[in-house]
């Protein structure tokens, strides 16, 4: 048999049940894969199918405010996403539903891996969208790397057909690989139980015990963080959000420090929360009205 009959044999008998995998729409798949850009999956399956019943279609998301998306979005974080999607059913509905890669990738917020798996998952194109889980499987199977980066997507791209009958399952296939990258193809992978170990040379060498797998793989995105808080300023950015959401009249801003750090000094402290507030409001996230923060209209 070959490898993508195996992989999918294997995920007939252990793929996961999600949601976005009962639908063909682009909308729905947009909407599923934004959300699951750092977003584990089954925290994510709730808040697909609540948005989707607040916001159908490309329509309605085209007509909401800033403050209906972002209270849709309480609890998923990087509440800029939520901006993000309802500005691209904005220009989808201006305009019309791109039907090419490139169509999506012009779409201000939808990036190369986003644009591939809309047309994939949605529109039948032959191409695999590669993110670190698909990389990680695809850059092990097909070029027999251990930990493959993203110098190498070119490569698995080419490679690709290969693996693929010409006719390709470009939905299921890849759908596999990321339960496959979730189960068993893990940084630390378990290939004895892998569908795959026979044709990958790469379970040869985790076979063999000398692979080292690194601490830390790719070098964490540097966030900033105030001088000796325990989390980044992207925590407590949240933390202001949700301090303004909850509240029904708004919030002075002068409260707002004591509310999102139980050791806010305000000598040491007051510039930040005031530059923390800054950039919500560029972001289009807050505003303020009467001396007092409100999510942005
Ligand atoms: N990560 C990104 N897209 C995904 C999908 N469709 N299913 C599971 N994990 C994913």
């Amino acid at each position: 048999m070959k490898s993508a009959a195996k992989l999918l044999t294997w995920y007939k008998a252990h793929g996961r049940d999600l949601p976005w995998r009962k639908t063909r729409n682009p909308y729905h798949i947009l909407v599923s894969e934004v959300m699951l850009q750092q977003t584990q999956v089954d925290r994510v399956k709730s808040f697909y199918k609540a948005w989707l019943k607040q916001f159908p279609d490309w329509k309605h998301l085209a007509s909401a405010t800033n403050e209906e998306v972002v209270r849709a979005w309480a609890g998923l974080g990087y509440n800029r996403r939520a901006l993000m999607l309802r500005d691209a059913a904005r220009e989808v509905t201006a305009r019309s539903v791109p039907t090419t890669i490139e169509g999506w990738r012009a779409i201000k917020g939808i990036g190369p891996y986003t644009s591939s798996a809309i047309s994939a998952f949605a529109q039948k194109k032959r191409v695999m969208p590669i993110d670190t889980n698909i990389r990680r499987v695809l850059g092990r199977l097909l070029l027999g790397k251990p930990f493959p980066q993203p110098e190498d997507d070119e490569l698995i791209q080419k490679r690709v057909d290969t693996f693929l009958p010409v006719r390709g399952n470009y939905f299921d296939v890849p759908q596999a690989i990321f339960d496959l990258a979730t189960d068993i193809c893990q940084k630390s992978p378990k290939c004895a139980e892998c569908p795959l170990r026979q044709e990958c040379p790469a379970s040869k060498k985790f076979l063999s015990g000398r692979v080292v797998i690194p601490k830390q793989m790719v070098k964490k995105a540097i966030e900033s963080r105030h001088n000796e808080k325990p989390h980044p300023d992207r925590i407590y950015r949240g933390r202001i959000l949700k301090c303004v959401r909850e509240a029904t009249h708004g919030v002075d801003p002068r409260t707002i420090g004591h509310n999102i750090d139980k050791k806010f000094d305000p000598i040491t402290d007051s510039e930040w929360v005031e530059a923390m507030i800054g950039r919500l409001i560029k972001d289009e996230l807050l505003e303020i009205r009467s001396k007092k923060l409100f999510l942005k209209k």
